[in-house]
């Protein structure tokens, strides 16, 4: 970095089918410190998340064991097999012996014809592609069980490695019979038990007899010890990024493609014995329904983030023959519910199941999001479901933030969610597109955004195009008060994504972020609260692949911080001219962390997670006109102090 006096340059370039001369300046980023663009709202980053590439079922949500509750398949016990060693003799099958009190339907039958002190047989699962085995851990695991007459024993359960060789710690369950019950035992690992991401959970006997299993949970360690929590390296990660707000639980997950498939919040309530769980076939597999309604809300809770709901508005994914008028009466009701469950004090039906359930303060949650999309609905009937939706909520609750799926023109929603999928070539195009957005509409949420380059988590790539959108938003803070990547999550085992291009990737062992995750995270923690008005000079604005910078500046009023963030997309070192128009003097010295790496294609990845990842360091000669340089393929934040 060093300071330059302005370049001119005389350069030739093709236009409109001529050959033009035309003077070229470097370009100047100006930037007016004192003068407000907009305010940024406090939840200006936040997380977009569902059920999909295994996000909660074999991520987030910390259950080890897969298909639990043997309802993923009704022909076959997926996941689970035979343990036969020694003499033993018997088979396992798929029944669904009624087990009052519960929502429970199947179950897991063990007949064991022969068995002897040397000889076990047992049922073993081979966990989300593996069970984690990690040094000097506290595992919890239940189930429920039930025998014929003929078993009157003892059952052993164990942490194993895949071929069963390696016993990583073992618990005895003495006394099983009779009617069904349910069975806790811990398990532990030791400060030198060798790490894997690869084990089985194994229950056996050395008797003979009829078993039936039911609801079978290992659980390792959760994120401040919640009961039915979340994984502890993937909130680790989430709360790196500072986020303001969670939108949930979807996404095409809220809809599905039959009614009985939609996210039914009353069926994701309590004990996990009391969920049916329900086909995820918006994305293709069992959702265990372990991460449910109270579930979210324990998870915005530990990262302090702001709810947005979003609530079934009638219309599946199919995206034909959305519910409507009378027949879409009982889902306003329900969205009706769901707000009391989460609002209402504990004098109200729902707010006194909620305290029944262990949460008696109300959540105060106040964003609801009407649907996913329904820009899709072809039959034009959005603006009058929105209408029912948006009457019934302010009219019960006047201060709730309402939130459209697509553009309405019935009601004036509070916020609009508008969803960006592009490649790295749109980026330019998209980080100019609320310039010159309307502003008397209703405020923008980018409620999905990705710049889908890499697979399974983008690269360095689509961090760039990502940022270069994200400036375009910043710089139009006032009108755009929200935004998220989607999708958040991905399991990178083979089989586990159903969307590329995902921020977060693990396996059931670790996990990592991706160049865009760091990115986000430098945007996230480097924001304050107003941007800034500013301008650039010499770029074609709103425009094609040749434009190589972007830019945006913000400020922290309070101790008059400016964060200017540059992404320099071009190949080739940038150094514009930044000037600095303020009362105040600005301090020489100042910091700056920069996202890049030789290639574009640059990634991370489970076995190198930190392959791309920002350096701050400590920065001097800023004032009120220098010259900076920028690396190519690079994002940078540069904090500057007003004096
Ligand atoms: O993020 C993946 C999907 O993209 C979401 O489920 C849906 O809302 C969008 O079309």
């Amino acid at each position: 970095m060093k300071r330059t006096i302005c370049l001119l340059l005389l350069t030739l370039f093709f236009c409109g089918g001529k050959l033009l001369a035309q003077e070229a300046k470097s370009t100047v980023i100006s930037i007016n410190a004192n003068e407000k663009a907009g305010d940024i709202c406090p939840q200006f980053y936040g997380l977009m998340t569902e059920e999909i590439n295994y996000s909660y079922d074999g991520g987030l949500y910390a259950e080890l064991i897969r298909n639990r509750a043997f309802l993923d398949n009704a022909k076959y016990p997926d996941h689970w097999s035979l343990v036969k060693q020694g003499n033993a003799e018997g088979q396992m099958a798929l029944d669904s012996i009624e087990q009052k009190g519960t929502a429970l339907t199947r179950n897991l039958r063990l007949d064991i014809t022969a068995a002897d002190g040397n000889s076990r047989i047992g049922i073993s699962n081979d966990g989300f592609w593996g069970i984690p085995i990690r040094k000097n851990k506290r595992y919890v695991a239940s189930f429920y069980a039930k025998t014929n007459r003929d078993f009157n024993g003892t059952l052993l359960v164990t942490l194993e490695s895949a071929d069963g060789k390696v016993v990583f710690d073992s618990a005895i369950v003495s006394a099983v019979f009779g009617d069904w019950k349910k069975y806790t035992v811990t398990l532990a690992t030791k400060k030198t038990t060798d790490t894997t991401c690869n084990g089985r959970f194994v229950i056996s006997t050395r008797e003979k007899g009829i078993i039936w299993f039911s609801l079978v949970s290992l659980f390792p360690p959760t994120t401040n010890n919640r009961p039915n929590g979340n994984r502890k390296d993937i909130m680790k990660l989430l709360a790196g990024l500072h986020p303001g707000f969670l939108r949930f639980p979807g996404g095409n997950y809220l809809q599905s493609r039959k009614i009985e498939d939609r996210f039914d919040w009353k069926k994701t309530l309590g004990d996990i014995s009391q969920r049916p769980t329900h086909d995820n076939d918006s994305w293709h597999y069992h959702s265990s329904d372990g991460m449910g309604l109270m579930e979210f809300m324990g998870w915005c809770e530990d990262l302090k983030m702001q709810p947005v709901l979003a609530v079934f508005d009638g219309l599946l994914l199919t995206k034909i023959n959305p519910i409507t008028g009378d027949s879409l009466k009982e889902y306003v009701q329900d969205a009706l519910d769901e707000i009391e469950f989460l609002n209402g004090d504990a004098s109200t039906k729902w707010g006194a199941q909620r305290a029944k359930l262990g949460h008696p303060q109300p959540y105060n949650v106040k964003y609801i999001e009407v649907g996913n999309e329904d820009w899709f609905d072809k039959a034009k009937t959005w603006d009058a479901r929105f209408t029912m939706f948006y009457d019934a909520i302010k009219a019960k609750y006047p201060d709730m933030q309402v939130i459209s799926s697509a553009h309405v023109t019935s009601r004036m929603a509070d916020y609009e969610d508008i969803h960006h999928y592009f490649s790295f070539k749109q980026a330019s195009k998209l980080a100019h597109k609320y310039d010159n957005y309307k502003r008397t509409d209703a405020k923008v949420f980018v409620g999905e955004y990705a710049c889908r380059e890499g697979s399974p988590t983008t690269n360095l790539l689509g961090a760039l195009g990502d940022a270069a959108f994200l400036t375009g938003l910043e710089r139009n803070a006032d009108i755009v008060k929200m935004s998220c990547f989607a999708p958040l999550f991905v399991n990178v085992n083979p089989g586990g994504m159903q969307w590329k291009g995902d921020l977060i990737g693990y396996n059931s062992f670790s996990s990592y972020g991706s160049p865009s995750y760091y990115m986000q995270k430098m945007f996230s923690t480097n924001l304050g609260n107003e941007s800034v008005k500013s301008s650039i000079s010499n770029v074609p604005l709103g425009a094609d692949t040749s434009e190589q910078v972007f830019y945006s500046v913000t400020k922290d009023s309070k101790t008059g911080t400016l964060f200017l963030k540059v992404v320099n997309v071009s190949d080739s070192i940038q150094t514009p001219v930044i000037e600095i128009n303020s009362a105040k003097e600005i301090v020489a010295e100042g910091k700056e962390t920069v996202l890049w790496s030789k290639k574009v294609t640059d990634t991370n990845s489970i076995d190198d997670p930190e392959n791309v990842t920002p350096v701050t360091s400590i920065v001097k000669g800023l004032g009120n006109h220098f010259t900076y340089h920028f690396k190519p393929h690079s994002v940078t934040v540069l904090k500057i102090l007003e004096k």
